[in-house]
C-alpha cells in the first residue's frame, strides 16, 4: 500500500501531536485509541510528512522534527521523532499573527513567497494533503493556502473555523472543483471533545421526546490557541461553528439561535492549564408533562490529542478523495468530522451513515464499522 503524504500549514501544537503520534503508533504496534484503524487500506503508519510551512523565527528553517518542539509549542515529547528531512518553509503572514500574539508566534522578517512559489513547493514535495492548522481568525491566510492547494491539485483539510468548505459560493471551492482537489472542513471536531459530547447529550434529549430549552458550553485552556482567541474579533466564526454544531441537533435550530438560547465557545485563557481543556456544559430540558431536567457536565481532555485523533481519519479520507479526483467541497466526507460542515446533520449517527455510504460508492472500506456501536 502507498503513503499518505502530508503537508502542514502552521507547525503548532496539533502539528506536534500529529507528527509524534505517528511515531508513537509505530512504536506501540497496536491501534488502540484510533477512531478507524484502517481506511482504504491506509493505517496511521502510512503517514509521511513531506512539507511544512510556518512564519515563526523559532520554526522556519528547522527540520520539522525539531520545529514541533520549538517555542511556544507545549505538547510534551512523548516519543522519539527521527530527523524527517523536511525543512519548515517560510509562508505568508497575512492575518495569521494577531497583534497580541507577536511575542508568541514571533514572525520572522524574511521575504514572503509568492503564491506561484508555494504552489511549486507543494507540487515538488509530492504532497497529497495540505492541512490548515493556522490560528483562529486567519481568514485571509487560510483562503490563500486553500487556493495554493487547489492550484497544486492537492487535498485541503481545513481544521479551523474559517468557512471555506462550508461556503457555498467560494471561489476557492470552485477552483478546487475544477482541478479535482477535494476540500474537507470546516473546524475539526475532537474525538471526545466538548462538541461531540454536547451534541450527543442534546440529541439524546431529542431522541427521548424532550426539548432543549437553553444550553451553554464554556471552554477554558492554557495554550496559544486559547490565548489567540482572547481577541474577540477573531472569535466570531469559532462561536458560530460551535453554536451551530449544538443547535443543529434539534428540530428548531433557527429559533434556538435567534433567541440566543445556545452559547458555545472559548471562555478563558488560563496559562497553567497548558493543553488541557476544561469544558463546562449545562442544558435545561423540558420533558414529560412540562417537567424540567437539568444536566451539568464537566469534561477535561488533552485538547490536542482529541483533534489529532480526528485528523488521522480525515487525512486518509482526503488522500483517497484526491486520488479519486473528487474536487471541491465534499459534504458527505465532512459531516462526521467537522463542527461546521457544508451540510450539517442532526446526529453523528446520520453523519457516519453518510460517510460510509460515500466511501462504499468509491469502493473504500473503513474498519472497524462504528455503526454497530450506536
Ligand atoms: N481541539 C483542538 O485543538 C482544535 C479543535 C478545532 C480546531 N482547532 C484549531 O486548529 C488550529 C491549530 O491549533 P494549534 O493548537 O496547533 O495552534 P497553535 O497556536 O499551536 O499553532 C498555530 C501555528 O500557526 C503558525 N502561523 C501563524 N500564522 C501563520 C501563517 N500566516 N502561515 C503559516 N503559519 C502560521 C504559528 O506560528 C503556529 O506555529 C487552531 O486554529 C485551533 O483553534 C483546534
Amino acid at each position: 500500500m502507498g503513503e499518505v503524504r502530508v503537508g502542514i500549514i502552521g507547525v503548532g501544537n496539533i502539528a506536534s501531536m500529529l507528527v509524534q503520534s505517528v511515531e508513537y503508533y509505530k512504536f506501540l504496534g497496536s491501534n488502540e485509541g484510533l477512531i478507524h484503524e484502517v481506511i482504504g487500506g491506509y493505517d496511521i503508519r502510512d503517514f509521511k510528512f513531506v512539507y511544512a510551512v510556518d512564519v515563526s523565527s523559532e520554526k522556519v528553517g528547522r527540520d520539522l522534527s525539531e520545529a514541533i518542539f520549538a517555542y511556544p509549542n507545549m505538547v510534551s515529547r512523548f516519543v522519539d521523532v527521527p530527523r524527517l528531512g523536511v525543512t519548515v518553509r517560510m509562508g505568508r503572514v497575512m492575518d495569521g499573527v494577531a497583534p497580541h500574539m507577536v511575542e508568541d508566534f514571533k514572525p520572522i522578517k524574511l521575504p514572503e513567497p509568492s503564491e506561484y512559489e508555494l504552489v511549486r513547493e507543494v507540487v515538488d514535495s509530492g504532497v497529497d494533503v495540505l492541512v490548515n492548522l493556522l490560528p483562529v481568525g486567519s481568514e485571509e491566510a487560510s483562503r490563500f493556502y486553500a487556493r495554493v492547494a487547489a492550484k497544486a491539485g492537492v487535498a485541503f483539510v481545513n481544521a479551523i473555523p474559517v468557512f471555506i468548505a462550508s461556503s457555498q459560493h467560494d471561489g476557492v471551492v470552485d477552483l478546487a472543483f475544477k482541478t479535482g482537489a477535494p476540500i474537507l472542513g470546516d473546524d475539526i471536531k475532537g474525538q471526545l471533545g466538548s462538541t461531540i459530547i454536547h451534541r450527543a447529550l442534546a440529541s439524546l434529549a431529542r431522541m427521548r421526546g424532550a426539548r432543549l430549552v437553553e444550553t451553554y458550553q464554556l471552554n477554558i485552556g492554557g495554550n496559544t490557541d486559547f490565548k489567540n482567541m482572547l481577541a474577540l474579533e477573531r472569535l466570531k466564526t469559532k462561536k458560530e461553528s460551535k453554536t451551530l454544531a449544538v443547535a443543529s441537533t434539534q428540530d428548531n435550530p433557527e429559533a434556538l439561535l435567534r433567541e440566543e438560547k445556545v452559547y458555545a465557545g472559548p471562555s478563558g485563557y488560563i496559562p497553567f492549564l497548558g493543553n488541557t481543556k476544561i469544558s463546562h456544559m449545562y442544558m435545561r430540558i423540558k420533558a414529560f408533562a412540562g417537567s424540567e431536567v437539568e444536566v451539568e457536565v464537566k469534561l477535561k481532555v488533552d485538547d490536542k490529542a482529541m483533534a489529532t485523533a480526528v485528523l488521522v481519519d480525515v487525512l486518509r479520507i482526503a488522500k483517497i478523495l484526491k486520488d479519486s479526483k473528487l474536487g471541491g467541497s465534499i459534504p458527505w466526507a465532512s459531516a462526521f468530522y467537522f463542527k461546521h460542515p457544508p451540510t450539517p446533520v442532526k446526529s453523528d449517527y446520520e453523519a457516519l451513515k453518510m460517510l460510509y455510504k460515500g466511501l462504499e460508492e468509491l469502493g473504500v472500506e473503513a474498519k472497524p464499522k462504528l455503526l454497530e456501536y450506536y
